[in-house]
């Protein structure tokens, strides 16, 4: 399988939609797709032309009810589509459940990451201390702000950075370091504050795809000085497209509320809320974009966020299930979390595949025979960290006014992350909306782990 040929979203998209039906009772109707009956032998794999595990759907995405629909009428017929009231309120409602004090909407998790970025002045000539294992957005608003991306492998036992060697990578550039809550799983944020009290440095949480994660105890998004997060489609928290940025700092607040609303002049009133100087208008304070919310979105999330701490427990109960019955079959190592984890958010249920429990068959042999069980997953990130693109970026025109070719080498050979490529080779994920099925789905998933395993060496020779 090519390294295109799963992009997550991709992955996500068609994975409930080839695999996707009712299991909570929270799932539209319409999307419940009938149960074919299983005929042949189900000894026998399926990709061998035996009866499938599983021919029932898994639930789709996204979910909403009748109170949903009415909420969005209700912005259309206000006819006040823009910024308004819902994302306020939905501001003030995620603040809440994450305990910071300031949350600032934005049209998508990528913005969040920029506001960020600018609140912390990123720019020319920084160095931003990355994890590899990511979405590409993490990295891109790096280069965005002519900044230098610096890769710390990946901690292949629980696919986070791999917080350890976070410090070995500051230099007297390091302006920032990003770690990653991957597909839910908490960083190792222990490590990760540490480093950056020693090294005084700021950290800006990506926590795009980790709502309601917690680190002993607290949410993430609220340990660093910023926290970003996503509510794209596929996201836990989804409104179509979406994010915020959540900080406990003012001034940071203020620079984020700014920059997403074209530069315009907020401040902290004499009670530390966020306002914005005078009267509407041509009044501002910086250089800033266009990256706010609208009703619509904000609406969405209000109901969205109703549900998700129901479904969030859904989730981890079936992804501790079936992490469970997956070590008990062996060959497909859940990802581990660090010990600090008190809540995973369970956007991936990511794991490794071991081709010595499989007669040594390829990933793609594996993934090919499970979605012929019924039961398909991806591959994971392929190692962004090589995306042709980034050495053609760093040796452009804009970059080399900024960077001497000494430097931009040093860039290249230091962009080296031997255990990150190795977690591409062999990395498996199944998503949220898979994890939302009933008990007996994951079950479905390890029975048909079980049946290739137990099959692998006539898989390996006809797929
Ligand atoms: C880890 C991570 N960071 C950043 C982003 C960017 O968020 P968005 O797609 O909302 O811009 C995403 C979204 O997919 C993500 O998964």
């Amino acid at each position: 399988m090519s390294k295109n040929d799963y992009d997550r979203r991709h992955f996500l998209g068609t994975v409930s939609a080839a695999t996707g039906a009712a299991g909570l009772g929270l799932l539209r109707p319409a999307m419940a797709g009938p149960v074919r009956p299983i005929v042949g032998d189900a000894t026998k794999p399926a990709v061998l032309g035996g009866a499938p595990v599983r021919t029932k759907r898994f639930p789709s995405w996204p979910v909403f009810e009748d109170s949903d629909r009415e909420a969005w009428k209700e912005v259309l017929e206000s006819g006040k589509w823009n910024r308004g009231p819902r994302v306020a309120e939905f501001e003030k409602k995620w603040g809440e459940a994450l305990d910071v004090r300031y949350v600032t909407a934005t049209s998508c998790g990528t913005s969040a990451l920029v506001a960020a970025l600018t609140a912390l002045d990123i720019g020319p000539g920084d160095e931003v201390i990355v994890p590899p294992y990511t979405f590409i957005a993490t990295i891109n608003v790096v280069f965005m702000k002519h900044a230098l991306p610096i890769f710390v492998d990946t901690d292949r036992r629980t696919h986070e950075i791999d917080a350890t060697k976070i410090e070995a990578a500051v230099t007297d550039k390091t302006r920032c370091i990003i770690p990653v809550h991957l597909g839910g799983n908490p960083a190792n944020m222990d490590v990760v504050l540490a480093t950056a009290k020693k090294k005084n440095v700021p950290v800006i949480e990506d926590a795009c795809q980790a709502h309601f994660a917690e680190w002993r105890n607290k949410r993430v998004g609220g340990l660093g000085d910023m926290g970003c997060f996503s509510f794209q489609a596929s996201k836990n928290l989804n409104s179509a497209e979406g994010g915020a940025v959540v900080t406990d700092n003012g001034e940071h607040a203020v620079v984020c509320r700014s920059f997403q609303d074209v530069g315009r002049n907020y401040h902290l009133d004499g009670n530390g809320d966020l306002n914005r100087y005078g009267k509407p208008g041509w009044n501002y304070a910086r250089n800033g974009d266009n990256r706010r919310m609208t009703d619509f979105q904000g609406t969405v999330l209000l109901g969205q966020l109703s549900r998700l701490e129901a479904q969030s427990q859904v989730r981890e109960q079936n992804a501790e299930y079936l992490a469970k019955r997956l070590k008990e079959i062996g060959g497909v190592i859940p990802a581990e979390k660090y010990e600090g984890t008190t809540r995973h958010a369970y956007h991936l249920f990511m794991a490794k595949f071991d081709a010595e429990h499989f007669a040594g068959m390829t990933r793609g042999q594996f993934m090919k025979a499970m979605r012929a069980e019924g039961v398909g997953c991806g591959s994971g990130y392929p190692p962004i960290n090589k995306e042709p693109y980034m050495k053609e970026l760093v040796q452009s025109r804009g970059f080399r006014r900024i960077y001497s070719e000494k430097e931009i080498q040093s860039w290249i050979e230091r962009n080296h992350c031997p255990e990150n490529d190795k977690l591409c080779e062999d990395g498996l994920w199944w998503g949220q909306t898979t994890l939302l099925a009933e008990r007996s789905g994951m079950d479905d998933i390890a029975n048909a782990v079980e049946k290739i395993k137990n099959n692998a060496d006539a898989i390996k020779k006809a797929v």
